[in-house]
């Protein structure tokens, strides 16, 4: 059976880039694959965060991704930190990982664009994703489009490991990504990717007047100006949420209305808004439900480090077996 791995950050609460770019997607590939899903806290302390809210953030993401679908019966869900083998073969990895491409990463330069001074972790951050990935022998990575650059390096990794460890038969598998057609959500600015640090988010837990107040003043074709002026839903990036929330007579409905100037932008982001408030509704009740219980929600983390740790402990060893070190069987 393929095996599936990713990751998400406890950066901030989940949104719904993350939701339709990914999280969508882990929910629906569990029924079919081994899938090993991990809130990975490691990753997220290489650019400056707030010591005081690491673990509340951490436990929230999972709760968000458990009230999104994720099963932890089904699928093993757990913490990157609670399963040290992350950061060993992170160290292990680093004697074959090219620091040229390291520094070549497009996420390594836009996030130095803001630091002073630049945390080594944050250039070894791909290092440790390729180890997140291989350390369960998984083959296949269900994530948005900004990952595929680490994806390659996670191959590359892999290549250059097995060719100096495992000349013979490669150990490491070369992992493929799977991409949703919400590959890359834009963010209410119209302009960047969604993400947190942009501001330009909808959060996935977010209550019905907090996603009004954020799709309002949303842009949208920039050359509507008026509310007589007809828009070209193509350009216009709500359109494009509507394609992910509204059913099929709305979006064609929104359509009609942008393109003969029926309805004004408003019209349009209000019935978006009860889309998503209706889709969403059910993910924030459990999410609500689960906040209830936190230590519940640890015990479930916990086994999943448990089981995690099963899988990483035998490839660890057997890594450090083939790299021939003393006492390793
Ligand atoms: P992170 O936490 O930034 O995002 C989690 C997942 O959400 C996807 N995503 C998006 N998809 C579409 N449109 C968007 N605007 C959008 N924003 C985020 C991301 O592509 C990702 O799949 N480096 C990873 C975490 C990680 C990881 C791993 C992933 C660490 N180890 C091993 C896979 C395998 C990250 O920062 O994701």
């Amino acid at each position: 059976m393929d095996r599936i791995f990713s990751g998400v950050q406890p950066t901030g609460d989940l949104h719904i880039g993350n939701w339709l770019g990914a999280v969508r997607n882990w929910v629906a590939l569990q029924e079919r694959y081994d899938t090993i899903i991990c809130v990975v806290d490691l990753h997220a302390v290489t650019i400056p965060y707030e010591v005081a809210t690491l673990e509340v953030r951490t436990r929230d993401v999972a709760i968000g991704l458990m009230a999104a679908g994720i099963d932890p019966e089904r699928a093993i869900l757990f913490v990157q930190s609670a399963v040290p083998e992350h950061a060993e073969l992170n160290w292990l990895f680093t004697s074959v990982a090219p620091l040229g491409e390291l520094e070549r990463m497009t996420q390594f330069k836009d996030k130095t664009e803001k630091l002073e001074s630049i945390p080594a972790g944050l250039l070894c951050y791909p290092i440790l994703q390729a180890a997140d990935i291989l350390l369960y022998l998984a083959n296949k990575v269900p994530v948005g489009e900004d990952q595929l650059q680490h994806l390659e390096f996670t191959r590359e990794i892999s290549r250059r490991w097995n060719a100096a460890y495992a000349p013979d038969a490669p150990y490491f598998p070369e992992p493929q990504a799977l991409l949703t057609p919400a590959k890359r959500i834009v963010g209410l600015d119209g302009k960047a990717k969604m993400s947190k640090s942009l501001g330009n988010t909808v959060g996935l837990l977010d209550s019905p007047d907090e996603i009004w107040a954020k799709l309002r003043p949303a842009a949208t074709d920039p050359a509507r100006v008026t509310k007589k002026d007809p828009g070209n839903p193509e350009i216009c990036n709500l359109f494009e949420l509507h394609r992910h929330f509204s059913s099929p007579e709305t979006i064609a409905e929104v359509d009609v209305k942008c393109r003969t100037a029926g309805w004004g932008c408003l019209d349009c982001k209000r019935r978006l808004a009860d889309a998503m408030i209706e889709t969403l509704a059910p993910i924030r009740e459990r999410a609500t439900e689960l906040k209830r219980d936190s230590a519940g929600v640890d015990a479930v983390l916990a086994r999943g480090a448990e089981r995690a740790r099963a899988i990483a402990t035998k490839t660890l060893s057997e890594t450090k077996r083939r790299m021939g070190f003393h006492g390793a069987r």
